[in-house]
């Protein structure tokens, strides 16, 4: 609903929200309401969407184990596409869908909209501009207020918060160290989902990923979901003359973050966080489209962050480093 949202208000410049596919009945009629789409443009099933010739581009917002299936059948029909992280649930069906693009000729463009976002945009650039010398380590946390939604705590649909929360901190370490994820290893554990303990004994809410990147730079993901005090997204890059965050730094105070009021201004959601790089993710898939240019983040990248995901998960599981293939 926030790409939709976005099409929907006209502030995506040469494109406009023509139909829309959900399979629920209900959010299938109060989406068509809000958003203004005709009747007949209406689908409960993608694949008549993917008939009607109004529609040149998709979204695709569907729980991850969908995203190849759906994918692949939008580039066979010439749609361009804009894909929400991750990009699938592992390299195989990543492939599936860059062969699939690569055979239509259409553009596929992840959803990482970090690399829009005015702040992580200014750090990308000050890195490039040698301010803190070679970058050597970057560390990038994201904790979600919000308890995991129940699909999400089968790690055989989700790959769990790696997956979910945590692409957009592995994406954000290959965009600031230009290097790619050559052995991880990961710890996790489930310190707050109860729910999910007797029938989801591996499920993780919580975890914690080392790396070392192909150039030797350094790599440190955290992540949880869960956490109720707020949404919090922060990254420092760590190079051999300074140091770059982005996110907020409170000072050398102790600060407590707390669920019922807080001693600073707590960012509620990354909806609120990232409203303004989601529309400059929307605007910028769309002139890619028109002027035939790359997207920022392709299908290469998010190919790059699942096989991270999935290593990760590996360590978990076998407790030990494991290194990626290349
Ligand atoms: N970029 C971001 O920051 C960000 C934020 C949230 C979610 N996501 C990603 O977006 C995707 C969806 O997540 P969500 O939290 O919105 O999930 P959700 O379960 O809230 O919503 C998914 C919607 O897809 C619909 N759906 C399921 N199968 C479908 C199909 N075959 N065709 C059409 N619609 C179908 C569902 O009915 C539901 O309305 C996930 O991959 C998630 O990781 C990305």
């Amino acid at each position: 609903m926030i790409h939709a949202r976005n099409f929907a208000s006209g502030v995506v410049p040469g494109a406009e929200i023509v139909a829309i596919a959900e399979p629920m009945e209900a959010s299938r009629t109060a989406a068509a309401q809000e958003l203004g789409v005709d009747a007949d443009s209406v689908y409960a099933d993608y694949r008549e969407l993917l008939e009607n010739p109004r529609v040149n581009a998709v979204i695709v917002v569907t729980p991850t184990k969908f995203h190849r299936e759906i994918v692949v059948a939008a580039a066979a029909a010439g749609k361009h596409i804009l894909c929400e992280k991750p990009m699938a649930m592992n390299v195989t069906e990543c492939d599936a869908m860059l062969d699939a693009v690569r055979a239509a000729r259409v553009k596929l463009q992840i959803g990482f909209m970090r690399r829009f976002d005015v702040g992580f945009q200014a750090a990308k650039q000050r890195i490039e501009s040698g301010e803190i010398g070679r970058v050597v380590q970057v560390k990038s946390l994201t904790h979600g207020p919000t308890t995991p939604k129940p699909w999400m705590y089968d790690l055989q649909q989700s790959n769990g918060p790696l997956a979910e929360v945590n692409s957009h901190d592995i994406d954000a370490i290959r965009w600031f160290t230009g290097g790619e994820f050559q052995e991880v290893y990961a710890i996790a554990g489930n310190y707050r989902s109860p729910d999910a303990v007797r029938g989801y004994p591996d499920f993780y809410d919580n975890v914690l990923l080392t790396a070392r990147m192909s150039n030797e730079m350094q790599g440190m993901i955290g992540g949880a979901q869960g956490v109720k005090y707020g949404y919090d997204s922060r990254c420092e890059i760590l190079g051999e003359h300074g140091l770059i965050t982005v996110g907020s730094l409170s000072g050398n105070t102790v600060v407590s973050y707390m669920p019922n009021g807080a001693e600073h201004d707590i960012v509620h959601s990354w909806m609120n966080l990232f409203i303004d790089a989601y529309r400059a993710e929307d605007i910028d898939f769309v002139r890619c489209i028109r002027e035939d240019d790359t997207p920022r983040a392709t299908g290469v990248d998010g190919r790059a962050a699942v096989m991270v995901v999935n290593a990760g998960n590996q360590s978990i599981v076998e407790r030990r480093p494991v290194t990626l293939p290349h």
